[in-house]
């Protein structure tokens, strides 16, 4: 049994996996230890396991006597533990949500339905760090993972519908305080059917530019608006999570021709579901229902939604997917460009396939 140090599992990625491995039963195939970095020697949490004490997620002696690390307590942390222990001569596998080592040469980026072949090559050859994709990445590739495995993208064009939780918790506090300060402000109008719509909309716009909104997480309002931009500014004109489509697909398939992939990346008012809308120009002409079956065989967790209204506005949304491990892919149909375009629309949870899932499931591939 693998000793598996569990660091950063009281965060909001670290709660969603700490769950999901207690649903699976993981802490039965495990021996687990858990880490803090601020209340060494208080207990451990019990998810069904005695695991005496926490320990500190900085002393490098105890981290070094472990198989396996499976942190999920950011950037921040890796960039300064993992070269250490490294350092000292520590070759257990290391399992990171985190972005940080993500294109590293000795990391490979976890998502084993999709590639599950490569994760096992890496391991066969000896590597010892995996990391997560980006929430994006992941959960497109798990929506459209049928279309890669038969190489019939040629290239993707992308506009993302991304929740507030991917900025983190506080995030998604803020979206909620707005709301709420927003209805807030008008719910005597509301309360009467027959006030001017066009007043009530003039107070909301209003108090969303007063400056009395909390934005101190996103920078600006999100709820009622949206954000075109997330994450940092790269000098050709991207933002880095734009950056990330092309640049961690590619590593994710281990393609040494990429396939080009971009778009723009959106922060909506969503609170754990991101979703997709894709432009897809298909190597050959192939007929909608080839390809609904090639996208329905490629994992056991995407779903095709027929393209209908009504299925689509059910089984299409943050508000049916959240919480659950399905990756639905709908509006499936050709484009007025040609029979080789493709749209597709996905939704996916961003705490689950997007971050947690691939971890704990990697946890499993260890030799
Ligand atoms: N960068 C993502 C987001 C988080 O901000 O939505 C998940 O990788």
């Amino acid at each position: 049994m693998k000793t598996v140090g569990l660091v950063g599992w009281r965060g909001m990625v670290g709660s969603v996996l700490m769950s999901r491995m207690v649903e699976e039963g993981d802490f039965s195939r495990i021996k687990p230890v858990f880490f803090t970095t601020s209340q060494a020697g208080q207990p451990a949490p019990d998810f069904g396991t005695d695991a005496g004490t926490l320990q500190n997620a900085f002393d490098i002696n105890a981290l070094k006597e472990l198989d396996v690390i499976l942190t999920c307590q950011g950037g921040d942390y890796t960039n300064e533990v993992y070269p250490k222990l490294r350092a000292a001569g520590w070759n257990g596998y290391w399992i990171d949500a985190a972005s940080a080592l993500r294109m590293d040469d000795e990391a490979v980026i976890v998502l084993d339905p999709v590639n599950g072949k490569h994760v096992q090559n890496a391991l066969a050859k000896g590597t010892k760090t995996f990391v997560g994709g980006n929430c994006t990445v992941s959960l497109m590739m798990m929506a459209l993972g049928g279309l890669f495995e038969q190489d019939l993208v040629e290239w993707i064009a992308v506009s993302t519908y991304q929740a507030a939780s991917g900025g983190g918790a506080r995030h998604m506090r803020e979206l909620i305080n707005q709301m709420g300060i927003l209805r807030d402000e008008v719910a005597e109008e509301l309360a009467d059917p027959a006030s001017a719509i066009l007043e009530l909309e003039r107070k909301v716009t209003e108090k969303t530019r007063s400056g009395d909104l909390p934005v101190d997480n996103f920078g600006v309002p999100l709820a009622g608006s949206l954000i075109p931009w997330i994450d940092t500014q790269l000098e050709n004109g991207q933002s880095r999570e734009e950056w990330k489509g092309q640049a961690e697909t590619n590593k994710i398939l281990g393609n040494s021709q990429p396939i080009p992939i971009d778009g723009l990346c959106v922060r909506i008012g969503a609170l754990r579901c991101h979703s997709q809308s894709f432009t897809i120009k298909l190597k050959k002409d192939l007929p909608i229902s080839d390809i609904e079956q090639i996208l329905a065989a490629n994992n056991d967790w995407v779903q095709v939604v027929p393209n209908e209204r009504q299925a689509s506005m059910e089984q299409l949304t943050p508000a049916a997917v959240t919480g659950t491990l399905k990756v639905p892919v709908g509006r499936l149909r050709k484009l007025n460009m040609g029979p080789e375009y493709l749209s597709a629309f996905s939704v996916g949870d961003q705490l689950l396939w997007g971050a947690a899932e691939p971890l704990r499931r990697m946890l499993h591939l260890l030799p």
